[in-house]
């Protein structure tokens, strides 16, 4: 059995992730901006036998809650051996921004990337413990590649996978694991304004708590460092 905390576990590809892992029989704590909105979804904790999940009050963009989720967790379970990032933000700000949007772009920066780095420090000697942890981000093609004018986004994902290269250094001979899982467009809220391809031919977010499923099964030594994921197909 994992202890996983997941962000973003409210919806979108964390709130499938979460659930998944519920029914796999692992514990979920799960961080979300606002907590009323797990109620009545599908990782209610009502539905699920209390020692399995908690839900703790996070956000990205303050620091001492990422503080009190980790003192939770180990106050609930006793100490965690996973953790996912899956909470993130578009930005469409472009590489010619306007005067102003320098406020945007560190927004982006800071939920991206730097609350993710913060997460992950807060977590390491719990991961470091467990001698089997693993970290798993929702970096984005965009973190590997930049095809448009996503300067903003691409920025903080680019920075997220220069991360995760360094948390696998780092966790190296700890046996911590860190998988960096690069999608193209996934049918979620963000990209519900994306036209260029039908909704049913987006990776499903289903399809990615598959693989976040596949990966903490995996022993150590098996773990993929990255899975790049296109639905539409790149030169
Ligand atoms: N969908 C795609 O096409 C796609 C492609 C590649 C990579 N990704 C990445 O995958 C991750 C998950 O995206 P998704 O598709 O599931 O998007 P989503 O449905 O828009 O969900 C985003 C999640 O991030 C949370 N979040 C946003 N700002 C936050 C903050 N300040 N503090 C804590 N949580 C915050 C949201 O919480 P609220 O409900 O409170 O806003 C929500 O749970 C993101 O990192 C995204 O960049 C997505």
């Amino acid at each position: 059995m994992r202890t996983i905390l997941i962000s973003g576990a409210n919806r979108g590809i964390g709130l499938n992730i979460a659930y998944r892992e519920l029914k796999e029989g692992n514990r979920i704590s799960a961080g979300v901006r606002d907590i009323e909105s797990i109620k009545g979804s599908i990782i209610d904790p009502n539905k699920w036998p209390k020692e399995r999940i908690i839900i703790n009050k996070y956000d990205a963009l303050d620091k001492s809650s990422a503080e009190k989720w980790i003192s939770n967790t180990v106050n609930k379970f006793g100490s965690f051996d996973s953790v996912i990032n899956c909470s993130g933000i578009l930005s469409k700000v472009p590489f010619l921004f306007e005067d102003g949007d320098e406020k945007e772009i560190l927004n982006t920066l800071n939920i991206n990337f730097l609350a993710i780095w913060n997460l992950c420090r807060l977590s390491w000697e719990n991961l470091c413990k467990s001698k089997r942890g693993r970290i798993i981000v929702l970096v984005s093609m965009s973190g590997k590649r930049s095809k448009g004018d996503l300067a903003a986004y691409s920025a903080s994902k680019f920075a997220l996978m220069g991360l995760c290269q360094t948390m696998k250094n780092k966790g190296w001979n700890e046996n911590i694991r860190i998988t960096a899982i690069c999608p193209s467009w996934v049918n979620t809220k963000m990209a519900e304004n994306i036209s260029s391809i039908e909704k049913n031919n987006m990776t499903q977010p289903e399809d990615i708590a598959d693989i976040c499923s596949t990966i903490l099964k995996l022993p150590t030594q098996s773990v993929p460092f990255e899975i790049a994921l296109n639905c539409n197909y790149e030169v």
